[in-house]
């Protein structure tokens, strides 16, 4: 049984082909960063246009690459939210055209719901597969978010961050310190060449639920640290490298980043993985969790990745390959199958939902 599976909710224009849940026939992913990194972020309308540009070809490639047509599928999946509202609805009107012109089912996922059937999908590949409860941390530049997944993919939302996501903390991290977009696979880079403990950042203690998450206060800390020093030089000389090749290798950063400023990318590099494996460990005991999977973007980091491995944790933790963290389709067209089977459809009705929350 094959499904196609549609993603535009911000940045990304995906399309994948999945076999029975697992089986990735074809994952196309059309990014816009050469559109959105000159501004230092996405800018919403400009992602709208990417979007309507590339759905066409996108698809179609996915389907040639799976060696499928609309014969040959079961349905149509389509993340409906949460993310821009003005890209969901690029995604979500063509499944509701493809749905209607070759009578297919149609079924909305939500995009955090994706990231997490991501590394269901690999588990079962792998036959690793994850244990209920599990934690599942999604962490990318919207969410940190922390969820309790019970058999049968119920979930129960355990924190979320307060202000900024781990992937957009890393962002502007980057940016302030004159680095391209984004920023979290630059700072990663870098992270090992500099000494993670240089500089001591302290992160507030939540009030209320202290599950949640809080990265502003590392930013302006980050931001107070290179104000106390005179960065402008050095700055300057990253954003020059810029105007003059857009895509600088690793190396090419290194050349331009003195090793006081390598310190202070390893050092907060190091507070935001503290921040994410202690939330694992205390929401896991809370759940008395048999597994954790963590997703999105940042689960990409090699220093988390590492520092997860490294760590005795009480249950396994699993990550989903690179190319299954960062936004895909793939990873929509698997969290559609357990909901083929309880018969969870939409219609023509569906709408893009810029705030829908999965519990
Ligand atoms: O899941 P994703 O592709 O899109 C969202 O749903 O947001 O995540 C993108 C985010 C960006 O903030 C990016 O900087 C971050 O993930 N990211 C990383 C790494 N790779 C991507 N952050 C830290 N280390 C990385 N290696
Ligand atoms: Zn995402």
């Amino acid at each position: 049984m094959r499904i196609l599976g549609i993603e535009s909710s911000c940045d990304e224009t995906a399309a994948a082909v999945v076999e029975d849940g697992r089986r990735v026939l074809s994952s196309v992913v059309a990014s816009q960063m050469d559109t959105h990194g000159k501004y230092g972020g996405v800018v919403p309308e400009l992602a709208s246009r990417e979007h309507l540009r590339a759905i066409v070809p996108v698809v179609t490639t996915a389907l040639e690459r799976a060696g499928c047509g609309y014969t040959g599928l079961a349905a149509v999946a389509v993340t409906s939210g949460p993310g821009l509202v003005g890209s969901l609805l690029v995604g979500v009107t063509y499944a509701k055209a493809l749905c209607f012109a070759h009578k297919l089912p149609l079924i909305a996922v939500n995009h955090v719901e994706g990231h997490i059937h991501a590394v269901v999908m690999e588990s079962g590949e792998r036959d690793r597969a994850v244990e209920y409860p599990a934690l599942a941390l999604v962490v990318s530049g919207g969410h940190t978010h922390l969820f309790e997944v019970r058999e049968g993919f119920h979930y129960r939302l355990l924190g979320k961050t307060r202000d900024d996501a781990a992937g957009e903390a890393f962002d502007k991290v980057a940016k302030l310190l004159g680095f391209s977009y984004p920023g979290g696979p630059i700072l990663d880079g870098l992270a090992p060449y500099g000494n993670p403990e240089a500089v001591r950042f302290t992160l507030a203690r939540m009030k209320g639920n202290t599950l949640d998450f809080s990265f502003s206060g590392l930013k302006t800390a980050v931001l107070r640290w290179t104000q106390q020093r005179d960065l402008t030089h050095e700055i300057h000389t990253r954003r020059e490298l810029l105007r003059r090749s857009p895509h600088p290798s690793l190396e090419d950063w290194l050349a331009v980043t003195p090793k006081t400023t390598l310190d202070l990318v390893a050092s907060f590099q190091r507070t935001v993985i503290e921040e994410l494996l202690r939330h694992v460990v205390a929401s896991g005991e809370q759940i008395q969790a048999r597994s954790a999977i963590v997703s999105g973007g940042v689960a990409c980091n090699a220093g988390l990745r590492a520092a997860a491995q490294a760590r005795r944790l009480p249950f396994p933790i699993h990550f989903p390959s690179p190319g299954l963290s960062t936004d895909n389709a793939a990873m929509i067209a698997a969290a559609a199958f357990p909901k083929f089977g309880r018969g969870e459809f939409s219609d023509a009705t569906l709408k893009a939902q810029a705030n829908l929350a999965l519990a």
